[in-house]
């Protein structure tokens, strides 16, 4: 399977006196079309979630309100990424597998993904993991 990286990006934000604003547009802020919008919100502080990698599907993460961490794994290295400002983006490619956690309890955490709902393009086994990305 293809890989790439996932990268945390800081966007630019707007703002005067009435206060600030922030954009992200499809193929220009972040590198895929968007199909998809769902928001994590009302999570309980010690929930960790999310557990799997994906075979197609592109996802930039934004924590719009409050924070949260992100933990990456691409089998070659495992970080940890800070969800702490509207204007950080983590583009999250298919081949992370990823969990979520350390909400605030005011954490909105926004995905934009770069497909529907598909249940097929989930890996939630990490050994099946393993064996899609470890080659
Ligand atoms: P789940 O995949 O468990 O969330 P996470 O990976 O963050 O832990 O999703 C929770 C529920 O929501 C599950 O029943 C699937 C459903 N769901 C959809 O119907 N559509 C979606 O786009 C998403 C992301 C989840």
């Amino acid at each position: 399977m293809e890989k790439r990286s996932s990268e945390l990006i800081n966007i630019n934000e707007l703002g005067d006196r009435r206060g600030l604003l922030t954009v992200i547009e499809e193929h220009k802020t972040i590198p895929f079309e968007i199909k998809r919008v769902f928001y994590i919100y009302g999570t309980l502080p010690e929930v960790r979630r999310g557990y799997h990698a994906h075979y197609k599907t592109r996802q930039a993460l934004i924590c719009v309100s409050g924070s949260c961490r992100v933990h990456l794994d691409n089998v070659k290295r495992k970080t940890d990424v800070l969800l702490d400002s509207p204007t950080k983006v983590l583009i999250l490619e298919p081949n992370d597998w990823h969990e979520m956690y350390d909400f605030s309890p005011d954490s909105v955490l926004l995905v934009l993904s770069s497909h529907l709902y598909d249940p097929e393009d989930y890996i939630r086994d990490y050994n099946k993991f393993i064996e899609v990305y470890g080659a």
